[in-house]
């Protein structure tokens, strides 16, 4: 990773010499290959994630194969492993389940990042050690950027235009933590990682002229204003379980105030350390994605900063047949002002002529995603009924 670093940084040199210049002369970036990411010729930009694989050395066969259909059929051109990746037991053991879950990538030679869940460090191998893991492999995008940050493989990953006249996007890449008791039950995250975002934040700016480089941010752990973003419902008196930013909640939430899935109550931290207010002030975070609750699938704005939780593409811990899948971003360059997601339903991989999903050890029948379609159409038309009749967020 020190060559991608020191790749990296040769053209963060070379982008604010062309930002430098750019007005007077027509300079273009060298080629740099997988290394630096970049905007399509077309403009477009295609992030896939796969939230929560969470399996061991013996990768599940319908994990694997959702991994490579999805991958055949959209070409990103990034793959964002979402944390709570790998839960093998022991080094050995867990590298192989790290060969695995990125093997679909490999193979086809799309570069991809992670981060860290609150399970990948469990089974007994540090996450400074996966990292290095995972680093082995070409195309592996993460880096720690500062290691006296608290957790592991903080960093942030710029798309230069495709023109290559500059940073034309940002996205971010945080370490929510594990689960500690001071937290009363999962990490947040901290103030030193907040303020390494907003010093590059502040840096990206100065090196775009001035002007703001928008951004998504990606993690694993939610953050707590899901509960206010959502509209669960304030509570004058105490549930233990669902106490966040200084409030009880009855985790029902107002059905018009999210889309897609919330089949269980979201579990961010129970300490708020600023992620989101830092978000706000700075501005540049339009969007955040989250793996961690696993049958959850739905997508939500506080402040204007959209909140979307990612269908879990692993089975090997608890998760549903209806929404599992995995998420597409795409950006397009000539308008960074929004973006289009989509969570991609296994089933419809699983329905698509050619698949080879039906086939795999513990894969369900051909009939049986054809039920699954049909009650996540039904879910979704109940959903919006619902919607209609419920009180304005
Ligand atoms: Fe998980």
């Amino acid at each position: 990773m020190k060559l991608i670093k020191k790749v990296f940084a040769v053209a963060l040199a070379v982008m604010m010499l062309a930002t430098l210049t750019v007005s007077a002369f027509a300079v273009s970036l060298p080629d740099l290959g997988n290394s630096i990411l970049r905007f399509n010729e077309d403009g477009k930009f295609k992030i896939m994630m796969f939230a929560d694989s969470q399996d061991d050395e013996t990768l599940e066969e319908t994990t694997a194969q959702l991994m490579r259909e999805a991958l055949d059929a959209h070409s990103p051109d990034l793959v964002v492993y979402l944390g709570d990746n790998t839960v093998a037991g022991g080094y050995e053991n867990q590298a192989k389940a790290i060969e695995a879950i990125v093997a679909p990538c490999v193979e086809r030679d799309i570069p991809f990042t992670i981060v860290f869940g609150n399970h990948d460090q469990e089974q007994g191998v540090e996450k400074e050690v996966l990292l290095r893991e995972y680093q082995k492999y070409p195309g592996c995008l993460a880096y720690d950027v500062d290691p006296s940050l608290y957790g592991c493989g903080n960093h942030n990953l710029p798309i230069l235009a495709s023109d290559g006249l500059g940073i034309a996007f940002n996205l971010w890449f945080i370490d929510s933590g594990t689960s500690v008791a001071e937290a009363g039950g999962y990490d947040y995250v901290r103030e030193d990682q907040i303020q390494w975002y907003k010093d590059t934040a502040a840096a990206l700016k100065t090196l775009n002229g001035g002007k703001l480089v928008p951004a998504i941010n990606f993690q694993h752990i939610i953050v707590p204003e899901v509960y206010d973003a959502v509209g669960m419902i304030k509570l004058p008196f105490g549930i233990e379980d669902f106490n966040y930013n200084g409030n009880n909640y009855l985790p029902v939430p107002n059905f018009g105030a999210y889309t897609g899935y919330i089949f269980e109550p979201p579990c961010p931290s129970h300490i708020n350390g600023g992620q989101m207010a830092a978000w706000i002030e700075t501005g540049d975070v339009m969007a955040t994605f989250y793996g961690h609750d696993h049958v959850n699938d739905f997508t939500t704005t506080y402040e204007g900063i959209d909140i979307t939780t990612v269908p879990t593409v692993g089975c090997n811990s608890y998760s549903n047949d209806i929404n599992r899948g995995v998420g597409l971003i795409t950006l397009d360059e000539n308008d960074l002002t929004t973006y289009q997601y989509e969570a991609l339903r296994m089933y419809d991989f699983a329905l698509a002529e050619g698949s080879k999903i039906p086939e795999c050890d513990g894969a369900l029948s051909t009939i049986e995603y054809m039920l699954y379609k049909v009650l996540d159409q039904f879910l979704d038309a109940l959903h919006k009924m619902a919607s209609i009749f419920s009180f304005a967020k």
